[in-house]
């Protein structure tokens, strides 16, 4: 017993919650916050927070570390790297992919997935990806995994070979209607990219730009359309993944003006990158490659309108780990679609660059940066859009992204005048390039607080692998009727 009421107190900062920013002592007990107040009594730790802003620890509910495709790619981030880049950049807690490959069943798609992930440092969770919804793995693992807390599921529309029919997403929305369970889904139309694709391809246009070429924002809005309206059709609530364009986002909007529960995340790339990125010289472009495509710069601040207007909801990293030096050689496969063809001087056609960009790390950072530091967003937002409305969605409110007596103590000392350009060099992830590269951004995560220990001080990952903890998620509200289906239907077991 150190005779001290607190384990630690993190004394004299602003703080800043999902609804108000204000001055006040958090003491920490057991891990999780004990109390808030002022001049709380001295604890056996003590951290100063004079003139820092104290933010929950970021929950990034969306990001790839360590998954290994069945075409053969390998995210090259692993658990211990991506968890160090997660707490440096202010993320305590993520929620990543447990695969599946398609013609096989979920138990035979992730062998030593979870023990892997048992290397984090920061605490995580997973969402299931749904890409053959067979009657075995709808009817007895999907429910299986349900009960043991992973109560999400991730389908994709486009993507070879992870793409779902209408009819199998379909299939998937009802079983997760049925068990309580949540679903996240890309929105882009996989048969018209194809045919782009191939246009672009006969027309010689390979260079990276040409990814945006074959997926303009008509193919993301379309499929959006088409989820919430097959959403709406099975009564299930569902989050449309990485929004890009202000076309995509309307349809959310629209759903949500008509009583749809229907929510859209955004992700830094689409809110700060554009053409002018995917259009560097070479293949430096490929840097850039993520999908949905990157937009004309003018659609950045489209975007920034939907996410200050509460349709896009949450920002995640999205993180993706292809190193550069990977997608040089041409590999195909690692959320591609369409093949391995090769530009003249021998580097990959744009459809044969691995999708995805690494942002872990620079999530918030950017996000602080370009919304608060800005003076597009309030602080409030900023937790809201970093870690309070993920929490809700993903079953984890009252425990991550909050500042309540109860909460886990995961927190972020954010010195908000601090001034740093962004450099691959200072980053903790496994891969060799950032496409923020040489951005300026004002407001640095200090010091990093998981469950009541320092995790990140001034840049040095203190927390070791394996002493992050596996979140089970509770239950969701069952299901209710909506008066959109006859009565009886619910009952007799249709959805
Ligand atoms: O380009 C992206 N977004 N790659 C990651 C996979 C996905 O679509 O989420
Ligand atoms: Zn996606
Ligand atoms: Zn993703």
């Amino acid at each position: 017993m150190s005779g001290h009421e607190f384990d630690m107190v993190v004394r004299g900062g602003t703080l800043a919650s999902a609804a108000e920013v204000f001055e006040a002592d958090i003491g920490i007990r057991g891990g999780t916050i004990a109390a808030i107040g002022r001049d709380l009594p001295r604890g056996a730790e003590e951290v100063s927070a004079k003139g820092m802003i104290v933010t929950p620890g970021g929950l990034d509910p969306h990001c790839h570390l360590e998954e290994l495709g069945q075409d053969g790619s390998v995210h090259e981030e692993s658990f211990s790297s991506g968890s160090a880049a997660a707490l440096a950049g202010g993320t305590t807690s993520f929620i990543c992919f447990l695969p599946q490959w398609k013609g096989h069943t979920l138990a035979a798609s992730a062998p030593g997935y979870e023990t892997r992930a048992a290397q984090s440092r920061a605490d995580y969770s997973f969402h299931q990806i749904i890409t053959d919804p067979t009657p075995e793995v709808m009817q007895r693992e999907v429910p299986a995994l349900v009960a043991r807390g992973i109560r999400s599921l991730k389908v994709f529309l486009t993507y070879d070979p992870l793409r779902l029919t209408d009819a199998e997403f379909i299939e998937v929305l009802a079983t997760a209607r049925r068990l309580g369970a949540f679903v996240t889904v890309h929105c882009e139309n996989y048969d018209a990219i194809g045919w782009r694709i191939a246009a672009l391809l006969k027309a010689g246009l390979t260079d990276p730009i040409s990814h945006a070429w074959a997926r303009p924002p008509v193919v993301e809005r379309e499929a959006t359309h088409r989820a919430v309206a097959l959403a709406e059709l099975v009564d299930q609530p569902i989050q449309v993944f990485h929004v890009s364009c202000e076309e995509a986002a309307a349809e959310i909007a629209r759903g949500r003006a008509r009583g749809l529960k229907v929510w859209g995340e955004t992700c830094p790339q689409y809110l700060t990158l554009s053409h002018d990125d995917l259009a560097r010289p070479g293949f430096e472009g490929a840097k850039a490659v993520c999908s949905p495509a990157l937009r004309e710069k003018a659609e950045n601040e489209r975007v920034w309108r939907r996410v200050q207007d509460g349709t896009l909801d949450v920002v995640s990293s999205d993180h993706c780990g292809f190193s550069f030096a990977t997608a040089k050689r041409a590999p195909g496969g690692g959320y591609g679609q369409g093949g391995a063809s090769a530009r003249p001087d021998g580097t990959p056609a744009f459809n044969a660059i691995p999708n995805g960009a690494p942002g872990i790390e620079t999530r918030l950072p950017v996000l602080f940066s370009e919304g608060v530091s800005k003076g597009r967003i309030d602080l409030p937002t900023f937790v809201r859009l970093s870690s309070a409305n993920a929490a809700k969605l993903f079953g984890l409110a009252g425990r991550k992204g909050s500042l309540m007596p109860g909460a886990d103590a995961d927190l972020v000392l954010w010195d908000p005048d601090a001034e740093r350009t962004i450099r691959n060099a200072d980053l903790h992830h496994a891969i060799d390039y950032t496409p923020w590269e040489g951005l300026a951004v004002k407001g640095w995560p200090m010091v990093t607080i998981r469950r009541g220990e320092i995790a990140v001080r001034d840049g040095q990952v203190l927390a070791q692998p394996g002493s992050g903890r596996f979140l089970a998620r509770g239950p969701y509200a069952l299901a209710t009727p909506t008066g959109r289906v006859p009565d009886g239907f619910d009952a007799a077991g249709v959805l």
